[in-house]
């Protein structure tokens, strides 16, 4: 039987909810488009529900990574090669079920969480999500060399 909610996030299949999925399909449209977008209000705004609903609405057509910097402790934010570990255990707990993230990201990541010393940097991190966008990027697209027409330039883009 459904109930109202009024802590934490509402679950359609619990609780009774305000529909979202219009607003839903409007954010899945920037996502669509390539576009950042920032949901900004206070506590108790939906900012949670929302988002958990639009991951729910990508999962099939994307690869979501849906991580909360709640989870990192205080020690965590004292200096970068601690920022980038934290950040390295979220990603792996993520990437455990996530079976559409390559091996070699996976890999990447556990080895940065294992080895992390003081001399981790963020660029570290960096290189991991390069790897995962070209990852994204050539997924359907053909291999190769091709030219590409922009204005009157010609230009050659390579998919490896
Ligand atoms: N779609 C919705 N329909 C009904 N109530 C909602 C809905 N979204 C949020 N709420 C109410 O707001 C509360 C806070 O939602 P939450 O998503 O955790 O907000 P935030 O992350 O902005 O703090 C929920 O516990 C629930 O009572
Ligand atoms: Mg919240």
């Amino acid at each position: 039987m459904k109930r109202f909610n009024t802590t934490a996030v509402c679950i359609p299949s619990k609780h009774y909810m305000v529909d979202l999925s219009e607003r839903v399909k409007e954010i899945k449209k920037l996502v669509d488009a390539g576009k950042f977008f920032t949901i900004n209000r206070a506590r108790q705004y939906g900012k949670t529900t929302t988002i958990t609903a639009l991951a729910k609405a990508l999962k099939d057509q994307y690869v979501v990574i849906s991580t909360s910097f709640e989870g990192i402790g205080d020690a965590g934010f004292e200096d970068e090669a601690s920022f980038v570990k934290e950040f390295c255990r979220l990603l792996r707990r993520e990437f455990r079920r996530e079976e559409r993230i390559p091996k070699d990201v996976k890999d990447e990541v556990d080895a940065l969480f294992q080895n992390a010393n003081e001399r981790t940097k963020l660029g570290d991190l960096f290189d991991i999500f390069l790897d995962m966008l070209s990852f994204n990027f050539n997924r359907d697209k053909e291999q190769g060399v091709h030219p590409v027409q922009v204005g009157d330039k010609l230009l050659y883009e390579g998919t490896v």
